[in-house]
């Protein structure tokens, strides 16, 4: 099978398009035919070993010390059960499914992959009907994190919620999420995606770049840090007392009763991914190169026609 593999860390131009050979599932794997599969801001950072001085040393030594322990990049996928190990109970052949393949030694930029039916690190789910393979890929990762650190925050009804970062993936989908809540929702973020933010549902938009949000009359119930660039102490001149600052620097757990809400969300066409760019396998330098830059609007695809 064609797959994009990296064995150093460094610039876009690591990532190699090879042949591989096709895995073969365990007893309680699926092997899913991938379809499309995503460039997540995680994804680069790995790809460029581009930790926070304090993580380094431990994100290389979980990650690799001299070189990649996992070749395979990719966090999202979408595609299709192609065969069952033989004590796969959740799924069958042809089932569309999507999902994440976090601290798997395998990732979803290639034709295959293996999921196990259930683990401790990941999810996989059945997809949600009404939306494509693109669009299903780009939900888990961003979705879930944006569901685990609003509940994190308590998230209520007609709350008001600062979410800066809007733009992003996780800042899309915490957006879309308070909103559909009942929550008011601030998006900060450049003038150029004022309009991106409106339509998932953003009540007004601040541009980081001319305003500071600290100096705002309103106060909020939450703020939320969907791209790690601002900070508590900011945050709490706009916090009403009780109120939570929560951010994408925290710790976030996988879980498969997000992933489940996401999908239901996706149906009833409560919460879309917004795609920005779309990549060929063979595009990913391209692709790597683009969300390097840090300016992607929510999400970037790579699309896997086998
Ligand atoms: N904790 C977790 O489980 C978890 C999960 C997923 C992601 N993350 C982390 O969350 C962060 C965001 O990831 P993401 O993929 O959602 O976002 P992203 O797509 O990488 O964010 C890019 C967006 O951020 C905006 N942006 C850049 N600098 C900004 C600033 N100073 N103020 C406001 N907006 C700014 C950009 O808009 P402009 O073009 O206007 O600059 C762009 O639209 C990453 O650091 C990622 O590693 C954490």
């Amino acid at each position: 099978m064609k797959a994009i593999i990296y064995t150093k860390y460094g610039k876009p131009d690591v990532l190699k398009l090879v042949e591989v050979e096709k895995p073969q599932p365990k007893d309680n794997e699926i092997l899913i035919k991938i379809h499309a599969a995503t460039v997540t801001s995680g994804d680069v950072r790995l790809r460029g070993s581009d930790f926070p001085p304090l993580f380094w040393l431990p994100a290389r030594l979980i990650f690799g010390l001299f070189r990649p322990k996992k070749k395979i990049l990719g966090h999202e996928l979408a595609g299709v059960v192609e065969c069952v190990g033989k004590n796969v109970t959740k799924f069958n052949i042809g089932d569309n499914v999507f999902g994440t393949t976090t601290m798997l030694t395998s990732g979803s930029y290639a034709e295959y992959i293996c999921l196990p039916q259930e683990w401790k690190h990941g999810v996989i789910e059945l997809m949600p009907k009404k939306i494509n393979f693109k669009e299903s890929a780009a939900l888990p990762v961003g979705g879930m994190t944006a569901m685990f650190l609003l509940e994190k925050a308590n998230l209520n009804k007609e709350q008001n919620v600062l979410v800066y970062g809007a733009s992003g993936s996780v800042g899309s989908y915490a957006v879309q999420i308070a909103k559909q809540q009942g929550a008011s929702v601030i998006a900060v973020c450049s003038s150029s995606n004022f309009d991106m933010v409106e339509s998932l549902g953003a009540d007004r938009a601040i541009d980081y770049k001319k305003e500071d949000y600290s100096f705002l009359k309103n106060k909020f119930d939450i703020v939320f840090d969907a791209v790690g660039k601002t900070t508590k102490s900011k945050a709490k001149k706009v916090l009403k007392k009780g109120g939570a600052f929560v951010s994408v620097k925290m710790l976030t757990k996988e879980k498969i009763q997000h992933l489940k809400r996401i999908k239901e969300l996706a149906e009833k066409e409560r919460l879309r991914p917004y795609i920005d760019k779309c990549f060929q396998l063979d595009e990913i330098v391209s692709a790597h190169e683009y969300v390097d830059q840090g300016h992607k609007k929510g999400n970037v695809v790579i699309e896997i026609k086998n």
